[in-house]
């Protein structure tokens, strides 16, 4: 049986497991990312990989990584939430490991592992993934391929321009969706409702001993579940920018299906239908032509693994 190693490596935690053919992770290991440590992440990483390498036999690695890839998946080039510039993880990793690595955006690692086993399983062609986590990916899969562009950096969705002149973004640019659509931008539009309105959002204030600026996202979740409003509206905008998001991709590709992912999706409906609400008003074509259905993704936390291990085995 061919083996592969997955890695996922996010802004808090660097995830890797070995993953069989039919995309079932067999062993996982996890460490902590070390904050704005370029040097150390890298060591983390080959550390996680080793002592997978140790107790199986495996053919490659992939690693999904929160950035912006070279063409040849091999370098990181930028990373708007991660310290990485000009990174050259295959080769570092590749020589200490001793195997073949390709190096792969996160978001299209989730979304290849949806397609393969997951939400979109059942779609033959094509998908369009956006995941919604610290910042937005996306991922585009077209006559059963991922697309990755002229350089490497096609279905950068995070990066579409929401609101002209808004929020400055990691990526240097002012109004990119990531800055309306993530689990950041949902903290932040929380955390202003309640300041605006502290009675209305008294629930969501007991949970940050009353002070705005200490509200977490899962403390929105958590509020919102038990019925919250202004964490219900702060999903709601996230859900409404979103929403206009899928509608513009959907224009472009005619996807057979969407997928949202990424762990602000484990709220489900709160998020959803909203998203889903503002996609439907969206579209131009609502109501006269069939379009994609959107749906949750379903491979969970598991997806980067999963998605970046199968990918190195058709590397
Ligand atoms: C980055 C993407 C990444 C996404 C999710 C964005 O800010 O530009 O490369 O896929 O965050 O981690
Ligand atoms: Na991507
Ligand atoms: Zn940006």
């Amino acid at each position: 049986m061919t083996l592969t190693i997955g890695v996922d490596v996010g802004g808090t935690k660097v995830a890797a497991g070995v993953v069989d053919l039919a995309g079932e992770v067999v062993a996982q290991t996890r460490r902590d990312t070390p904050a704005d440590d370029v040097a150390k992440t890298r060591d983390v990483i080959v550390e996680a990989v080793a002592e997978l390498v140790a107790a199986h036999q495996v053919e490659a690695v992939g690693i999904g990584a929160a950035g912006w890839i070279d063409a040849s998946r091999s370098t990181v080039l930028f990373a708007p939430n991660i310290a990485w510039r000009d990174e050259p993880l295959r080769d570092y990793v590749s020589e200490a490991v001793g195997l073949p690595v390709i190096v792969e955006n996160d978001a299209n690692a989730a979304a290849w592992a949806e397609f393969r086993f997951g939400a979109a399983r059942h779609a033959d062609d094509s998908m369009i993934m956006f995941t919604i986590g610290t910042g937005v990916g996306g991922a585009i899969v077209f006559g059963g391929e991922l697309v990755r562009g002229a350089h490497g950096i096609a279905a950068e969705l995070g990066h579409m321009l929401s609101v002209p002149e808004g929020h400055l973004c990691g990526c240097g640019r002012h109004g990119c969706l990531e800055q309306y659509a993530s689990g950041n931008a949902l903290v932040r539009f929380a955390r202003a409702g309640a300041r605006q309105e502290p009675r209305r959002a008294a629930a969501l204030l007991d949970l940050a001993s009353g002070d705005a600026e200490e509200i977490t996202g899962p403390m929105v979740t958590a509020a919102a579940k038990e019925g919250d409003p202004v964490s219900r509206e702060a999903f709601a905008q996230i859900g409404h920018w979103l929403g206009i998001a899928l509608a513009d991709m959907v224009q472009i590709l005619d996807p057979q299906i969407l997928v949202v992912g990424g762990g602000v999706v484990e709220a489900g409906d709160l998020l959803l239908g909203p998203t889903q609400q503002s996609y439907v008003d969206a579209l131009a074509q609502r109501g006269r032509i069939a379009v994609a259905d959107l749906v949750p993704a379903q491979m969970g936390n598991a997806a980067g693994v999963v998605g970046a291990g199968d990918l190195a085995r058709r590397r």
